[in-house]
């Protein structure tokens, strides 16, 4: 990604016309040009985008198909090549990133500071400590699984902590290997869908309907209030299902939930739950599936310290197993979970598990709820905004994402015509599945004071 500064903003004034933005494209003639404040920086080198170099030797070795299946780049670094070309283009923008949903508060200092004695302490004989538990460390499991799972019946030993959620997404992968189905919310992470097409579980991408042959995509729209109508969900052997959702914004109620679980039990299914953000819940929905009765048998979950301690790059996160959920065998899915993690995975860092402990401590979690609710407030503020323009605004009440509806247009036509009009990055619908064509997912994760001007600037474009 290009190296720059976007905290302070500059004093000149640019209008953003360029040839691109005068063409006659499919941009909303609500669109006006933005007087944005720029400030000088360096030259921008673009390291999302490594420069092609000319062959000279290859090898004999083919390249793994699957790889091949793979559309373009995954979303979130084209977005940042995209940005770097934007910022090639306009080298003093004072460009404002929404997109790709990295937190960028602080780490409360009761967390960095468990970290740094921890850290510190490697370098005495008693603090020393060399590869540990490939489950993770049983204090932090016992605490992940008394503040998240309290009475719910999840014991420490379900518990299996990470270096994050994407990365058990993909261990999860491999442990359910090549010959299975599975379902996806659609929009979703792409992660889920990625990561199955690199295990080979799908056929080739039709560009027609824009989807993987062989996956289910559960359509998740405003009209079914983002919840599948699972009476015409083919049966796939594992469903991804995230709430509250990563893009849309939407989170599933307890009844929804319910009939999820007795879905997945009806066909035999294993529900992968991912929670990545349950602390942002506002309304009484459940923030684990396992508040679900019956659901210890049929899913797994997966969340993170990310979103919720600004753990994006310290990396810590966790996967439930339960032991209850066995393989059509009898197998214990979670015997076969920790195999995978003991030949892929040699554990979490120490360092960050001391951290996710500090986390968990009284004194962690009101500073992580005070970073949430700073992000919360951010999110009211750009729904509030594209309220105020007349756009249909759904998500932000349980996910710092806001998902707007530009109906008819091409997401990425949108994004393209924010970035070029405001120099604000959002992240276009479609990057999600076919389910988000028509919508961009704006991301509360900001600086106050770039939040607030980009909502200037959107207020400029589209009042
Ligand atoms: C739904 C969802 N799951 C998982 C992740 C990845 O989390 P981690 O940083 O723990 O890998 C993200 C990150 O954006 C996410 O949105």
């Amino acid at each position: 990604m290009a190296a720059m500064n976007t905290n302070n903003l500059g004093t000149s004034t640019i209008s953003s016309l360029s040839s691109a933005f005068l063409a006659p494209t499919s941009f909303n003639s609500r669109a006006r040009s933005v007087p944005v404040r720029v400030k000088r920086i360096g030259v921008i080198k673009c390291v999302a985008a490594p420069q092609q170099e000319q062959t000279v030797y290859q090898t004999n070795v083919s390249r793994n198909a699957n790889m091949a299946k793979l559309q373009a780049g995954y979303l979130f670094p084209e977005i940042a090549r995209r940005r770097a070309a934007h910022l090639q283009k306009y080298p003093n923008a004072q460009v404002i990133s929404l997109g790709i949903g990295d937190t960028t508060e602080p780490i409360p200092e009761v967390i960095t500071s468990a970290m740094a004695k921890r850290c510190l302490g490697l370098s005495t004989l008693e603090g020393y400590s060399g590869y540990g538990a490939e489950q993770g460390e049983k204090l932090l499991r016992a605490a992940i699984a008394s503040t998240f799972y309290s009475n719910l019946g999840i014991e420490e030993d379900d518990i299996f902590v990470s270096d994050g959620a994407k990365c058990d997404i993909s261990r999860l992968q491999l442990l359910f290997g090549s010959n299975v189905k599975m379902a996806v919310q659609d929009p979703s992470y792409p992660a889920y869908v990625d990561s199955s097409v690199i295990m080979g579980q799908t056929g080739q991408f039709q560009k027609d309907v824009q989807k993987y042959g062989n996956i289910e995509y559960m359509r998740c729209t405003p009209e079914n209030g983002f919840f599948p109508d699972l009476s015409t969900v083919a049966r796939t052997d594992i469903i991804f299902f995230c709430s509250p959702n990563n893009p849309t914004g939407a989170a599933a109620n307890r009844d929804q939930l319910t009939q999820l679980v007795k879905f997945a039990k009806e066909n035999g299914s294993i529900i992968v739950f991912d929670s990545a953000y349950a602390m942002y819940m506002s309304d009484d929905n459940p923030r684990t599936i396992f508040e679900i009765p019956g659901a210890k048998e049929v899913a797994i979950e997966t969340s993170s310290f990310s979103k919720y301690a600004g753990f994006t790059g310290v990396r810590l996160g966790w996967t439930v197993v339960p032991k209850q959920l066995l393989f059509s065998d009898g197998f214990p899915v979670a015997k076969d979970f920790n195999r995978i993690v003991c030949t892929c995975f040699n554990g979490a860092s120490n360092i960050p598990q001391a951290g996710g402990l500090a986390c968990l401590s009284p004194e962690g979690l009101k500073a992580m709820q005070e970073v949430i609710g700073f992000y919360k407030e951010n999110t009211k503020i750009i729904v509030d905004t594209f309220n105020s323009l007349g756009f249909k605004v759904y998500g932000g009440a349980n996910a710092p994402y806001v998902w707007v509806h530009f109906p008819g247009r091409s997401s990425w036509d949108v994004f393209s015509e924010i970035l070029e009009k405001t120099h604000v990055v959002t992240t276009p619908g479609s990057g999600f599945g076919p389910g988000g064509e028509g919508f961009i997912r704006v991301s509360a994760f900001g600086h106050r004071k770039n939040v607030l001007e980009a909502c200037r600037r959107f207020k400029e474009l589209y009042r």
